[in-house]
């Protein structure tokens, strides 16, 4: 039988090095997470089919991988994290005290037309923060992913911010359906602006433009901000509502120092958004490199008690594209010293205690077991792989207890005592 070695369409072998960058970027991700307080949260692959289908809205309701399986439940491969950590948080977590706060990292998979930047499996890393109805919760969440950018090396992302309960709240005084709602804003969302505004048309009449001028509105600064909002005559609900809570983030991100514009045309994927809600870019790519925004009702929605929270999601794939645009990937992974160890004897335990020393110095040692004849090769297999050393252990290294390290850079060579032995780079 022959098996295709490809994978399958839309997902992809990760090999080093740049699966040693996944490892760096989930690890930093961790880091920075737990540092502001989160916990890491795992959760299953595998999900019920309703958890999803209640609010992922429609782009990503039709792009889910839905299979029954062999006792004919409707399962899914989760298609992101959120939904499945509040449902995770309705079952163990509703007793602890307030807020929750979440992180995770791992695959989601979505059946999207592949393209560069974007796959049917891929990575995410992200945050949730339960059960905090106030902005410092989404500020915090700003001021992670700015540590966690810092942290990479990632410098020129801006972040795109609107508060999606301004136009919902035009939406519902239409008295338009929310499932119209949802695909009203899923339209705007793939750029549909003229169907989107036909729907819309079909309820609110001629008064259906106001939607078409907010969704044109964009500001870098809070004065621009207020003065187009002016310029709309929103109803004074949603002024004191959305567009004065999207001010008070908008300002604070700005004191932050952080690169953050407003933009009433972003309205997201994902239909369970009730306040602010963002994406971040990065110059020269289009496809937003992270994401996130407050869902206060979706506790209720599955089921629970409505408890508020906000959130964002990174895509490790784009995030590496980022890097890589910015020519800083390759300072993601500290190189560490490579010494192939090469055993002419049989004697495992001194070998162990060779390598064991030098691992102990953090050097990574890949041990070879070689007859004699065949030293040659491989000391020039260790130069073909990059290695730094080679480390030669033969019949007299044994008897005097020592150890011959060839720096592969300079070809010098030096016999000392394997237990003197840390890192190689200390005797050149
Ligand atoms: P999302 O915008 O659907 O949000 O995805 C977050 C990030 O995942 C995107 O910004 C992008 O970097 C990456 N991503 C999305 N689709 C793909 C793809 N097909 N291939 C590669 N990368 C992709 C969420 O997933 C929400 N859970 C965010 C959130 C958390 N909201 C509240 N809490």
């Amino acid at each position: 039988m022959r098996v295709p070695l490809d994978p399958a369409r839309g997902t992809r072998d990760i090999l080093p090095p740049v699966s040693e960058y996944y490892q760096q970027l989930v690890s930093k991700f961790s880091e920075i997470a737990e540092l502001y307080g989160y916990r890491l949260t795992i959760i299953p692959t595998i999900e019920h089919f309703e958890i999803y289908e209640a609010k992922s809205g429609p782009g990503i309701s039709k792009s889910m991988y839905v299979f029954q399986d062999k006792a004919g439940r409707t399962i899914c491969l989760r298609p992101e994290f959120t939904a499945s950590v509040v449902r995770a948080y309705l079952r163990h977590l509703t007793a602890r005290p307030k807020p929750v706060k979440l992180y995770y990292y791992g695959q989601v998979f979505r059946y999207e037309e592949p393209q560069l930047g974007r796959y049917r499996e891929f990575y995410q890393v992200g945050a949730e923060y339960i059960g905090e109805p106030r902005v410092y919760a989404d500020i915090e969440l700003f001021q992670l992913i700015r540590d966690y950018y810092e942290a990479i090396g990632l410098s020129g992302y801006a972040f795109r911010i609107n508060d999606i309960s301004i136009a919902r709240g035009l939406l519902t005084r239409w008295r338009i359906p929310e499932e119209v709602q949802d695909e009203v804003l899923h339209l705007v969302d793939r750029g549909e602006i003229g169907r989107a505004l036909e729907v819309v048309g079909g309820y609110a009449g001629p008064e259906a433009s106001l939607l078409e001028s907010l969704l044109g509105v964009r500001a870098e600064s809070p004065e621009e901000l207020r003065t187009e909002v002016g310029r709309l005559g929103l109803p004074q609900e949603l002024l004191s509502t959305g567009v004065s809570r999207l001010l008070e983030i908008f300002e604070a991100l700005l004191n932050l120092g952080l690169r953050v514009y407003v933009d009433f045309r972003l309205v997201r994927g994902l239909a369970y958004y009730t306040g602010t809600i963002f994406e971040i870019s990065i110059p020269g790519f289009n496809l937003s490199i992270g994401g996130g925004g407050r869902y206060d009702t979706l506790s209720r929605i599955l089921g629970g008690a409505e408890v508020p929270a906000v959130g964002f999601s990174l895509g490790v794939e784009r995030t590496l594209l980022a890097l890589e645009s910015e020519g800083v990937l390759k300072d993601l992974v500290k190189p560490r010293p490579r010494t192939m160890l090469i055993s002419l004897v049989s004697d495992v335990v001194f070998v162990d205690r060779v390598a064991s020393r030098m691992r102990g110095s953090g050097v990574v040692v890949d041990v070879r077991y070689a007859q004699k004849h065949r030293l040659s090769d491989l000391v020039g297999q260790a130069a073909r792989m990059g290695y730094d050393y080679v480390a030669i252990v033969g019949e007299a290294e044994l008897r005097d207890g020592r150890v011959t390290v060839k720096c592969l850079k300079t070809g010098t060579q030096r016999t000392v005592s394997a237990e003197s032995l840390g890192d190689p780079r200390e005797l050149y």
